[in-house]
């Protein structure tokens, strides 16, 4: 079935495995109707300037795609019939050339070079050098779909983030584990191992309603079928939400972002700087034994190192004392942690409970939350003087 010029477009959010629910959550905040059809997978219809809007204003989708035909083949002859009906014209410009992304599983057709190279045949040839546009074709059962890319870069390369330290968490993954413990922006936060600060930007961004990617362009803006107005009042949106953010009505939520690591203070202060959220974010060198006490609720979430294997002591007494600072000095805050390990996870809070769960840095990593306790619910447990007695904290190396 080749998917014609209809008013709407059969439309996909690529996101990591793991993040469907709150991508399909993140849709139906824009007035669609998603539908997850599958591991990193949300499908919805949506017109051109529901389409534009999907990719300014989701946080957790790597990429948005348009589905341009579904069809069965178990041949070439089969594939180029179909592939041929496609309007290529509507979807490149000239001067520029497709590239398709071939998987295959469980059919007849399996070469992707030869797959690849049948597409150009009944489409445009491939790259001399001009730029490409990315088309993604899936063939599973001997079920082939054809989808064109609407993003270009990947919706994860923040254009903000460029300085970045050794395990930096994918951004899309960063929002997702914000919008999975209800950050909504009108409490302070806090990120006690902030790296690079992409829970900090992330938070910063949702808390002013602001867009992810800032002002990038997307793949959607060389297609020929690009429609001018449909953009104009997106981009109409995005001037809306610059203006609210920069009026005195706009959420300042106080939010704080340390490490022992002086050269990822700076890291997060020139990513806040370049996202335009500097003045919300207070970046500090210090390590969490030195974290400061405050009272009120608010939130910390944080991604302490891990490893592959799990055996440390100092990893173990290390999340330990994330958990006993945050008891002590932050009573009322909630406590999320992102850990590849339940153990380390349960030694920050023995009530810490999973609320996420996805794949990160070749680890099936969790995010893990407890609730704040009621106040005075909590012994004291922790002394300055212990703090001081253990000599700062000198955690295994940070692979996570
Ligand atoms: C996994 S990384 C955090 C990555 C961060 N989420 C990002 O997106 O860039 C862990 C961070 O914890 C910091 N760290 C390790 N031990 C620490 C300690 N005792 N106190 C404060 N920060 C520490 C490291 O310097 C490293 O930047």
């Amino acid at each position: 079935m080749s998917i014609g010029r209809s008013k709407y477009l059969q439309a996909a959010a690529v996101c990591p495995p793991g993040l469907e629910q709150l991508c399909a959550a993140e849709l139906k905040s824009l007035g669609l109707r998603p539908k997850p059809a599958g591991p990193g997978l949300v499908e919805f219809e949506a017109n051109v300037r529901q389409l534009y809007a999907a990719n300014v204003w989701l946080r957790t989708a790597g990429r948005i795609v348009v589905r341009l035909a579904t069809f069965r083949a178990t041949d070439f002859v089969h594939l180029q019939d179909h592939a041929a009906k496609i309007d290529w014209a509507r979807w490149i410009e000239p001067g520029r050339a497709p590239r398709f992304r071939i998987s295959t599983s469980q059919s007849k057709l399996y070469h992707t070079k030869a797959i690849a190279q049948r597409l150009h045949q009944v489409s445009l040839p491939p790259s001399i050098g001009e730029p490409e546009q990315l088309f993604i074709v899936r063939i599973s059962r001997n079920t082939v779909t054809i989808s064109v890319d609407a993003s270009g870069e990947a919706l994860h390369h923040r254009p903000w983030r460029i300085d970045l330290g050794d395990a930096p968490l994918r951004p899309t993954m960063a929002a997702a584990c914000l919008q999975a413990v209800g950050w909504d922006g009108n409490r302070p936060l806090i990120d006690p191992f902030c790296g690079s600060g992409t829970f900090a930007v992330e938070a910063a961004l949702m808390a002013l309603g602001l867009p992810a990617g800032g002002e990038r362009e997307f793949a959607f803006h060389t297609w020929p079928s690009f429609d001018t107005g449909a953009w104009a009042s997106v981009a109409g949106s995005v001037q809306a939400a610059h203006e609210a953010a920069s009026s005195d009505q706009a959420a300042r939520p106080e939010i704080v972002a340390s490490d022992r690591d002086p050269a990822m203070v700076a890291a997060t202060e020139a990513n806040a700087a370049r996202a335009e959220v500097a003045h919300l974010i207070t970046a500090e060198e210090r390590v969490v034994s030195h974290l400061r006490g405050r009272s009120g609720s608010g939130l910390i979430i944080t991604n302490p190192p891990y490893g592959k294997r799990l055996g440390s002591a100092k990893l173990t007494r290390l999340y330990g004392r994330l958990g006993a600072v945050a008891r002590e000095r932050l009573p009322e805050f909630d406590l999320a942690v992102l850990t590849a390990h339940r153990k380390l996870a349960l030694e920050a809070d023995g009530a810490a409970e999973p609320v996420l769960a996805f794949r990160h840095g070749g680890l099936g990593v969790k995010l893990y939350r407890r609730a704040a306790r009621p106040p005075g619910s909590e012994p004291s447990e922790l002394g300055q003087d212990e703090v001081v007695a253990a000599g700062g904290d000198q955690p295994e190396a940070a692979v996570g």
